[in-house]
């Protein structure tokens, strides 16, 4: 099935638009600032590496029958309950299909080819965004050093000024897994590598804050930029918010369910958020664009970034976020072109660079 046959939201809003505001979406300048690489492999990328895997004698497939699974519920595009659903296909699916060097670096490949080629949905179709600052947990395949380096010579393959890696580290992860993650991020960006920030993401129900603050001072202090998933589910530990927010970041993932309090912060610090419309509307942690807590920062002309975060889950593209600002209510927010353009100048100003 076409993506664009899929009933998403993002699909829906983007051909409820005209063929010029279309043309005005896709042609704005904009930074696409918060994908996971393994969330945003396209789909015939992974289906590649397991009709590949699939074929060889030499590296049969583990749980290959749930892999396949996996494949086609991607292919259908996964229905998700909730956040919890999400964090389920990762493991058996994708990650199966990536476990060694060279399918790192063609996963990585096609993945800044999906971002930053023109012409991936369209032949006159512009890159989807100017720029792509990349996210990824480094993985022992076969070590973290190697995972990420395998990444970053792609990556780099990109001008400076197009393509940067974030490191991101996992809520589940133990201390010391932290520490090796974090102290390889500094010293790849010591030894000159295009790694300009650190991420904190996975299961927000994982996990406890307090403890990985110093590890994440560390890598402020290293001159890594921070940006942090943040109360995307409802019951999150007001004590993580505050601990994540005494480090002060630069950005902040989803923050849908800050408390007042915790937003007046934001404010103060004018903490960039990045919004991912699709990602919250497709995980419920939202029930409509009018309850979304993007709303709040447009009213308060507070900076966001507007993001994919999973393309290969969400089966989303940056347009079609966008068109979720620009399409008449129900569809989208009924956003001018004028305040589109504001929106996607504000991504532009808070990249890593
Ligand atoms: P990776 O870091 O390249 O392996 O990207 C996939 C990982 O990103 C998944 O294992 C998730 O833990 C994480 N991830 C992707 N999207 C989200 C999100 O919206 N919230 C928290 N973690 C996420
Ligand atoms: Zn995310």
């Amino acid at each position: 099935m076409s993506v664009a046959a899929l009933q998403l939201p993002a699909n829906l809003a983007l051909s409820s638009l005209s063929a010029p505001r279309q043309d005005f979406i896709r042609s704005l300048p904009k930074a696409e600032l918060h994908a996971h690489l393994n969330g945003c492999i396209p789909l015939r990328c992974l289906q590649e590496l397991y009709r590949e895997r699939a074929a060889s004698s030499t590296s049969p497939l583990p749980e290959d029958d749930v892999i396949k699974k996996g494949l086609d519920l991607l292919e259908r595009g996964a229905m998700l309950n909730d956040i919890n659903d999400f964090f389920v296909i990762f493991p058996k699916t994708i990650y199966a299909l990536t476990s060694n060097i060279p399918a790192i670096s063609r996963a990585t490949s096609a993945v800044l080819e999906s971002f930053l080629s023109p012409g991936v949905t369209a032949p006159e179709d512009p890159p989807q965004c100017a720029y792509l600052e990349l996210r990824t947990t480094p993985r022992r395949t076969p070590t973290r050093r190697e995972y990420l380096c395998a990444v970053l010579d792609e990556v780099e393959k990109y001008a400076a000024s197009q393509a940067a890696l974030i490191v991101s580290v996992d809520r589940r992860m133990a201390m010391e897994d932290l520490d090796e993650c974090v102290d390889l991020a500094i010293v790849l960006k010591q030894e000159g590598r295009r790694v300009v920030g650190l991420d904190v993401c996975g299961d927000p129900s994982q996990g406890d804050m307090a403890t990985f603050a110093p590890a994440l001072n560390r890598a402020k202090a290293s001159g890594l930029a921070l940006t942090l998933h943040i109360a995307e589910i409802p019951e999150y530990p007001t004590s993580d918010v505050a601990a994540l927010l005494s480090t002060r970041p630069a950005r902040l993932g989803h923050a849908t369910f800050l408390d007042p309090e915790a937003q007046e912060l934001v404010r103060r610090d004018k903490t960039v958020i990045e919004i991912c419309l699709s990602s919250n509307l497709l995980c419920n942690s939202t029930t409509s664009l009018d309850a979304h807590h993007i709303q709040y920062y447009l009213e308060h002309d507070h900076p966001i970034a507007i993001s994919t975060d999973d393309t290969l889950v969400f089966r989303n593209t940056l347009a079609g976020e966008y068109a979720l600002l620009l399409a008449q209510p129900p569809l989208g927010l009924g956003l001018s072109e004028a305040e589109v353009a504001r929106v996607a100048a504000m991504s532009m100003d808070a990249r890593f660079l």
